[in-house]
């Protein structure tokens, strides 16, 4: 996937006609589906689970990244496997010795992603960032949509570009839109995970083009 990369996130979707969703979303060249997985327990909101991203695997090529906002993730996490995600993100605040997650998610052939909310700083990662393939900077805090972009996102973004190898992807999560792309993308993040401001807009291809165009500038 050629940076920068533009990730709708699969919560403000319309799920009530989510396979035209897909193809509107791969007719607007957006090459990745991020999936807000909620377990109402790591976070106060309930999405969906690996049932759903099952369903729609077959229906599009797109690379599948899924978010794990839940409590022991590695309980789960096959499941999400056999849904077919090409990478999993878990949160290191639900999983503080992530190592065995990741490397099972490496030898199972699935980037392994590790995401830190706005509290917690990056040196909680840093012992694991050899064994991502991902790390996800959340620029809201994890649980809903439609939030403002926190500024205090960006030095997390910069530090982490200088620690992580320039094949790991840096993703940034929460708030991101036409105001924000920018600054993050400044910061050093390549791959933008877009929920209300690419859902709200009537054409998602103008808004994927948009949007890229401003990552770029
Ligand atoms: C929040 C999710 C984000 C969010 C993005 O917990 O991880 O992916 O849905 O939505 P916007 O872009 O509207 O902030
Ligand atoms: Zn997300």
């Amino acid at each position: 996937t050629p940076f920068p990369v533009i990730a709708p996130s699969m919560l403000k979707c319309d799920f009530g006609n989510l396979h035209r969703e897909v193809e509107l979303l791969e007719a607007a060249e957006a090459s990745v589906l991020h999936w807000d997985v909620m377990d109402g327990h790591f976070v106060p909101n309930l999405s969906y689970g690996a049932l759903l991203i099952e369903r729609v695997r077959p229906l599009t090529k797109m690379f599948f990244d899924a978010h794990l906002m839940v409590s022991n993730p590695e309980e789960y996490i096959d499941e999400y496997i056999k849904a077919g995600c090409d990478s999993i993100t878990v949160h290191i605040e639900a999983v503080p010795d992530p190592q065995d997650i990741l490397d099972h998610m490496n030898k199972s052939g699935v980037v392994p992603g590790l995401a830190i909310s706005p509290k917690t700083p990056v040196e909680m990662i840093e012992p694991y960032l050899e064994s991502c393939g991902l790390i996800l900077v959340m620029s809201v805090e994890p649980g809903f949509g439609g939030q403002s972009f926190m500024e205090s996102s960006l030095p997390k973004i910069k530090q982490l570009k200088t620690m992580i190898a320039n094949s790991t992807i840096l993703s940034v999560d929460g708030g991101i839109g036409m105001e924000t792309i920018a600054e993050a993308a400044a910061a050093g993040a390549n791959y933008f995970v877009v929920g209300s401001a690419l859902f709200s807009q009537a054409d998602y291809s103008i808004a994927v083009n948009e949007l890229v165009e401003k990552a770029r500038s």
